[in-house]
């Protein structure tokens, strides 16, 4: 089986628990709510949000974009859509939208004025191209924000990275391992770095954070006008 059947059959497999730790995980609020502020949205805006997953993002965009916003959702999961088409229904959200496709060749085109993916560049072949060809997408002074677990760097962090490998091996789809000559939570880290490279590339004004021990990381940045 390839990765990508993998990857949906164990997404599409657990998306209602993984919706329960995406939403209630203690902290996860407040981080996806940091990376949602690094896009300082306006009433009205546009948002892509690149393997939305289960739509945990959802309602830190839609609170800042409002009801004249539009928000899209991509994803190649149809149980992680289900959630999030869920949840839209239950909010009663009419801007917000859902779309079954690869956010590697996205199914959508720009320009919007922001994209956010998160705890996705992991799963990407081609982390580097496609967090590229996103910030292609942004308009002119649009921007992104990448939210991702890695393994610390950090002092306190490190003594705890094995905890997070076997995190990683524990949510990974089954037969990752061998797919890989690398460990699953270096070839996370490397595809981490290559989006993030990607990033530093293509835009401007960026910011980066740590947050929990340095196991997560909110990175930003914003295409540059077109006089920058
Ligand atoms: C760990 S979940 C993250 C979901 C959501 N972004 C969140 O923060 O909770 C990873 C999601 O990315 C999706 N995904 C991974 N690679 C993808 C791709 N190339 N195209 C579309 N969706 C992808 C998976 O289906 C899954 O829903």
């Amino acid at each position: 089986m390839s990765g990508t059947a993998a990857a949906q059959k164990f997404y599409g497999r657990w998306a209602r628990l993984y919706d329960v730790i995406a939403t209630s995980t203690p902290g996860v609020g407040s981080v996806r709510d940091a990376a949602v502020s690094t896009l300082a949205l306006e009433p009205g805006d546009t948002v892509l949000d690149m393997g939305c997953g289960t739509g945990a993002n959802f309602p830190f965009i839609r609170e800042r974009i409002g009801s004249d916003g539009t928000l899209v959702g991509v994803d190649y999961t149809a149980g992680m859509l289900d959630q999030a088409h869920a949840r839209v229904e239950r909010e009663g959200w009419e801007n917000v939208h859902v779309v079954r496709g690869d956010a590697s060749r996205p199914p959508v085109c720009g320009p919007v004025d922001a994209v956010i993916s998160s705890f996705v560049v992991g799963m990407l072949g081609d982390p580097e191209r496609t967090v590229g060809d996103w910030i292609s997408l942004l308009r002119p002074g649009g921007r992104i924000v990448l939210l991702d677990a890695a393994q610390s760097s950090r002092l306190v962090g490190e003594p705890l990275n094995a905890l997070f490998q076997a995190f990683v091996l524990a949510s990974s789809p089954p037969g990752t391992r061998s797919r890989h000559r690398e460990e699953p939570w270096n070839v996370l880290d490397s595809r981490v770095a290559a989006a993030r490279r990607a990033l530093e590339h293509g835009t401007v004004a960026r910011t980066h954070e740590d947050r929990a021990l340095g196991f997560v990381q909110v990175t930003g940045g914003r295409r540059p006008e077109s006089n920058e």
